[in-house]
């Protein structure tokens, strides 16, 4: 345990740049949004002056609207594909991508408050403000029937996720153009998406451009919004966080609680009756994508009971040795090599985890932190890791993967 503790915060300085932590060189050589907040969490474990400042950083890049972009492009780097010049969203303090992803950093903020209320209250006082903006942009721009939509793929995290074909192939990426992809000359390219969903990502990309990245004219018409568990299950969990930072602070909360009703009826319309389980909902043409996901998972980190849930975890955790795997075993679609096509993601596990003990399932919480500790003993700090041999995937040396070990796995 101390060589891979020594291992892991070695991680997380080497991918230190000065305020903020990339979540690998080469392959992602900016901060990313959710990226960061766990990179704040592993720093939490032994350097939490450093940890605040991740978060701090982070929100230096908000945009007057509340948005927190999803990248920050602090400085150029020509090893990164699509770069500031093709997403040409110039809203915000810092060079930017033009939409969000998953909310996690006021349960790091609240995870880190709590660990030393009096060297924290300062900083969480801070941010307070900021989080609540970012919060209400989710609940002003991203709702549907309750449930948290994205508008592009990279937005949930899980970039070629099954969850979302259905609305990918209804995308013609009609005048797309040339590009060339970074991704696949630092990573194996059956690994990574394919280019049929990269045409599709670079064409909304393409699009937000044109429309100034203007929420409002990107409502008028949508080629691709979809009620996304990872978001809505997040976001509720991150409004239940949050409101125990105000509450610590003396803040009004009343605000938020009306938000945590709103989605918790949100992640009811996610709830797929022919599957038995929560899922992706597009909301253009109302149909389910019947896909199970790791993300399904995260329906007790959301705080809700979800007892119907435990079976289906079951079930796919017995399908592979090294679970959570993104997607069904027993699915067509399941690769056990393809990104969030199936294989296990440490972020994943940890979420799952966290909401599994806190709905009283100690036993399945602490079997899953177990294969977790013991997939990256064996296998490494790997960004994500195949669920049925283990064999590492994705870029190395990954930060989220090593704050997962200090805080959660270890
Ligand atoms: C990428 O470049 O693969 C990222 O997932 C986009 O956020």
């Amino acid at each position: 345990i101390g060589k891979l503790d020594d291992e892991a915060r070695n991680i997380l300085r080497g991918n230190d740049r000065g305020g903020y932590t990339l979540p690998t060189a080469g392959l992602y050589p900016y901060q990313w949004n959710w990226d960061s907040a766990f990179a704040a969490r592993g720093f939490a474990a032994f350097d939490a002056p450093r940890a605040w400042v991740e978060l701090e950083t982070l929100f230096s890049g908000q945009w007057p609207n509340g948005m927190v972009p999803h990248i920050l492009f602090h400085k150029p780097d020509p090893g990164y594909f699509p770069g500031p010049d093709v997403w040409g969203a110039d809203l915000g303090p810092i060079a930017s991508s033009g939409i969000s992803q998953p909310p996690v950093a006021a349960s790091a903020a609240r995870a880190m408050l709590e660990a030393d209320p009096a060297a924290g209250r300062d900083r969480a006082a801070g941010l307070f403000p900021k989080l609540l903006a970012w919060h209400r942009w989710f609940m002003d721009w991203r709702l549907d029937r309750g449930a948290v939509c994205i508008t592009h793929p990279w937005e949930a995290g899980r970039d070629n996720a099954p969850d979302w074909d259905g609305a990918m192939a209804a995308i013609d990426p009609v005048g797309v153009g040339e590009y060339t992809r970074r991704d696949t000359s630092h990573v194996n390219p059956e690994m990574r998406p394919t280019k049929d969903d990269y045409d599709r990502y670079i064409w909304l990309v393409q699009r937000g451009r044109r429309l100034g990245w203007d929420e409002a004219r990107m409502l008028e018409y949508t080629p691709f919004r979809v009620a996304d568990p990872t978001m809505t299950f997040i976001l509720l969990r991150a409004q239940r966080d949050l409101r125990a930072i105000g509450q610590a602070l003396g803040e009004d909360t009343a605000e938020i609680d009306g938000w945590i009703a709103t989605l918790e009826a949100g992640a009811e319309t996610l709830s797929n009756a022919r599957l038995g389980a929560f899922d992706a909902r597009d909301a253009r043409t109302g149909e389910f994508a019947d896909c199970v996901s790791s993300a399904s998972f995260l329906c007790w980190y959301a705080g809700l009971e979800a007892p119907e849930m435990l079976a289906v975890y079951d079930r796919v955790t017995a399908a592979c040795r090294y679970p959570v795997p993104s997607h069904d075993p027993d699915s067509a679609k399941f690769n056990p090599r393809r990104y969030w096509r199936g294989p296990t993601w440490g972020i994943l596990n940890m979420m799952i985890g966290q909401g599994l003990a806190e709905q009283g399932h100690e036993a399945r919480a602490e079997a899953l932190r177990r294969v977790t500790a013991d997939l990256i003993a064996e296998h490494g700090f790997a960004e994500y890791f195949d669920p049925v041999t283990g064999a590492p995937a994705g870029g190395k040396a990954f930060t989220w993967t090593a704050a997962v070990w200090l805080t959660w796995a270890r």
